[in-house]
């Protein structure tokens, strides 16, 4: 039985997260679509002459046959950047990823971003709850799920997403694992002294509420939570996991559930 998709989420118009960039229409063909991604992120639109003649800044939100994805300005000659679909099989169980999770029998992704993870989970058999607060990361990612779902990627039907701020939600869910990938800061600052910018950070920059997510997502978690950082990276707010599942360039730390947020 097919999920029925979830619409495209609905975003405030002052955003506290910023202006949303401008939507560009890679042909008429797009236009309407791009007139609902703009009036839904509250955007301007921007003619795709003004995108190839520089305008629209670092970033803008592309509109094109394949959905709505972020691209970067018509200088650097890069393709758009969506969500990559689940994969069609399920990892094997020695992925670090997926012996952090464990037995957890569900997972609430708490910082969707692509849904790359959420996408190997789902695709190893877990229904997966993605939260993703920045409004434009959302709606790429809304409209991605839409379009996996008609395509029939199984795993896709196992994925739901809510575009809303973890933190203020986390209280009232539950599920066995959740998973923590915020923005990692020593990346941006590494970036700031000259490294190329991914799109989605350029957007999102760093996120400097981990302390308080990793609390309140201990509430939510009836079984652990599990904290992504780069290998070597401090642990998340100085909290000290019960453990830790060490890839090759990826450590993930392990938090047992809290009744209180701590
Ligand atoms: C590094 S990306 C996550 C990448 C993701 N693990 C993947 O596989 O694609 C971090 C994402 O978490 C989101 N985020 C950070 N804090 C959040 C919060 N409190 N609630 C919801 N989303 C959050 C950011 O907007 C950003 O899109």
């Amino acid at each position: 039985m097919r999920a029925t998709p979830s619409p495209a989420p609905t975003v405030p118009a002052a955003s506290p997260l910023g202006a949303a960039p401008a939507v560009v229409a890679a042909s008429v063909a797009d236009e309407a679509r791009a007139d609902q991604v703009a009036s839904a992120l509250a955007a301007s639109r921007l003619t795709l002459a003004a995108w190839r003649a520089g305008d629209g800044g670092p970033v803008v939100v592309w509109v094109d046959a394949d959905g709505v994805a972020l691209r970067g300005p018509a200088a650097s000659g890069a393709d758009p950047v969506r969500p990559p679909p689940p994969p069609s099989a399920g990892r094997g169980g020695r992925d670090p990823l997926l012996r952090a999770i464990g037995a957890a029998a569900d997972v609430i992704d708490a910082t969707a971003g692509w849904g790359v993870d959420a996408g190997v989970l789902a695709a190893a058999g877990r229904p997966v709850r993605m939260l993703e607060r920045h409004p434009v990361l959302a709606l790429v990612l809304a409209d991605a799920l839409v379009r996996w779902r008609a395509a029939g990627h199984p795993a896709a039907t196992r994925l739901e997403l809510l575009a809303v701020d973890a933190r203020h939600v986390l209280a009232s869910l539950r599920a066995d694992a959740v998973l923590l990938d915020p923005m990692y800061p020593e990346r941006g600052k590494r970036a700031r002294k000259g490294e190329d910018l991914s799109l989605a950070r350029r957007l999102v920059g760093d996120d400097d509420d981990q302390g308080e997510l990793l609390a309140v997502a201990r509430v939510a978690a009836r079984r652990r939570v599990v904290v992504k950082r780069p290998r070597t990276a401090p642990y998340l707010a100085g909290r000290v996991p019960t453990g830790s599942i060490v890839g090759r360039t990826t450590r993930y730390d392990l938090y047992p559930p809290s009744e209180e947020p701590t």
